[in-house]
């Protein structure tokens, strides 16, 4: 049996993981899936729902039935059927998702729902923190992508709403650099390349080079042919 083609992109905030991983899904004809969002998601429950212990934590996210479901070639995280990719991009959410993803008990459960979609499809692009070292180890190619503070939050920022002036770009500059210290820190799984990641510095790259240069990756590992 061939195992499943699975692609892992991990880096830190902003560094253009997920609109990689997306177009690199589409082009290798694979499912996108952000575990970011699902952590978002738990996150999101937790607040609205006022749950500080990991368990309470959990149970909430199974009783709201989190899913990731397919649209297109996307696999998009949904509560009870219903899409909530906008509301778990907040600046609440992200201000506390942090203090969630270092829950083991949160882990579990993600990496479980990741690891069920993933069969379920047979293969993906799985973007994250942890993929390549904790996820899928196994993964046929890992990349590891990286891009200098600055340049991250005025990705963000643009994203966002396209204006950005100096002070504003340094608040977020701040914000990502805090986001990823407490990543990569913490005990459990933390942010940081797998010793068989490539790593790529796209400080300077626009996003169709940096594309360009994964698929070539997935041309040579064999994952681009039938
Ligand atoms: O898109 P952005 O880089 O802002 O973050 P995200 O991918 O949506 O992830 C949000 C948060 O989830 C991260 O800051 C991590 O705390 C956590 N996360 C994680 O711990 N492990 C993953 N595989 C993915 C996300
Ligand atoms: O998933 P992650 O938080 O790592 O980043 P993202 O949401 O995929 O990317 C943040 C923004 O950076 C998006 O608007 C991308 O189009 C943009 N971008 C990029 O990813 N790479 C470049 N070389 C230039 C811009």
């Amino acid at each position: 049996m061939t195992p499943p083609k699975i692609v892992a992109i991990d880096g830190p905030a902003a560094s253009g993981k997920s609109s990689t991983a997306s177009r690199v899904a589409m082009a290798l004809g694979l499912a996108h899936i952000d575990s970011g969002s699902l952590y978002r998601a738990v996150t999101w429950i937790a607040i609205e729902s006022q749950l500080d212990l990991p368990a309470a934590i959990v149970a909430a996210a199974r009783a709201r039935r989190i899913t990731l479901d397919r649209v297109g070639a996307e696999l998009l995280v949904h509560a009870g059927g219903k899409p909530i990719d906008e509301v778990i991009r907040g600046a609440d959410v992200t201000a506390h998702v942090s203090a969630v993803s270092a829950m083991p008990l949160v882990r579990n459960w993600v990496n479980d729902v990741l690891r069920g979609a993933v069969a379920k499809s047979g293969g993906a692009v799985v973007d994250g923190r942890d993929i390549g070292t904790v996820v899928f180890p196994g993964a046929r190619l890992k990349v590891f992508l990286t891009a200098s503070p600055a340049t991250r939050a005025k990705r963000r920022l643009q994203q966002r709403e396209g204006e950005v002036d100096s002070e504003v770009l340094a608040s977020e500059a701040s914000l990502l650099e805090e986001r990823d210290r407490r990543d990569s820190s913490r005990a459990v799984a933390p942010l940081r390349p797998s010793a068989d990641a490539v790593v790529l510095d796209t400080t300077t790259m626009t996003l169709a080079e940096q594309v360009a240069q994964i698929l070539a990756l997935a041309r040579e590992r064999g994952l681009s042919e039938g």
